[in-house]
């Protein structure tokens, strides 16, 4: 069985309206972020898929890499062009929850969640991480990509990252087509979009209901200095920011970036 992606099995699946319409795949590609930053404004769309089998300079969050075996998992970024002009980290967190719901409904009910800011766990493992970055001319967004890493079919991981590294194949006991996953991913992405654009409160709510430690007492490290009192955490509000109830009872907010969670 070939490992490549199936672009034609992958479009027979496709039911959105926009979204992964207009796919550009590569077999190889250093990043998909990376291209979707660098490709000229005009050559793309609102809803271009990029996707590669084989990523070999994949960056994550606060310069860390992401490394996959080729052929695996699913590694893509979508771009947008969102008429709203803020509100961006919702929006990366609702791609977050359809992953979790997608989690729950394919493994088991109840095994996913998301990891603040942009990770996705699954049964207590990392299965995905997320990174959101922008493109600007001059003061206005020309577009935003939201890039995924998505650990489908991978069973090996390296020695530092078995014990907090899984993907699909290894939490469901059975190997799972990368095309079919990806265009329900997508359909659920499309239709979350039109939640976040139409600035639904019950879209924040089931995110925040998805985060780890939601409604529990955590510890917060609030740029890069870990706190000593333990705060409940909210969930975000319409600005994006981070609310927490400190034990006296007070509501503090911060922003998206600033913070870390640590549950116990
Ligand atoms: C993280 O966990 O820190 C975020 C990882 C994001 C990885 C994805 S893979 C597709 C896209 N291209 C990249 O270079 N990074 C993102």
């Amino acid at each position: 069985m070939s490992n490549f992606f199936e672009v034609s099995t992958f479009r027979q699946h496709l039911s959105t309206q926009w979204l992964g319409q207009d796919i550009r795949y590569f077999e190889t590609l250093p990043s998909t972020n990376t291209y979707s930053k660098k490709v000229k404004n005009n050559e793309v769309n609102h809803g271009t898929l990029v996707i590669t089998d084989d990523q070999t300079a994949g960056r994550g969050q606060y310069d860390r890499s992401w490394q996959g075996e080729k052929g695996q998992n699913l590694t893509f970024s979508i771009i947008l062009r969102p008429q709203n002009r803020e509100g961006f980290h919702a929006l990366t967190l609702s791609c977050a929850l359809v992953l979790v719901e997608l989690l729950n409904s394919i493994v088991n009910h109840n095994c996913a969640c998301i990891k603040w800011p942009n990770d996705v766990l699954l049964n207590e493992k990392k299965v995905a991480g997320l990174l959101t970055e922008t493109v600007y001319l001059g003061n206005s967004l020309a577009r935003l990509i939201i890039g995924i890493g998505f650990n489908v079919n991978q069973q090996n991981f390296r020695k530092d990252l078995v014990s907090t590294a899984t993907s699909v194949r290894l939490e469901k006991g059975e190997p799972v087509s990368r095309e079919i996953l990806l265009a329900d991913l997508l359909s659920r992405i499309e239709y979350k979009y039109r939640l976040w654009q139409q600035k639904q409160t019950k879209l924040l709510r089931r995110i925040n209901r998805n985060i780890q430690g939601y409604g529990r007492w955590v510890t917060l490290q609030v740029d890069g200095k870990l706190l000593s009192d333990h705060y409940k955490l909210i969930g975000i509000n319409e600005t994006g920011r981070l609310l927490v109830l400190n034990k006296e009872g007070g509501l503090q907010s911060y922003a998206y970036e600033q913070i870390r969670i640590i549950t116990d």
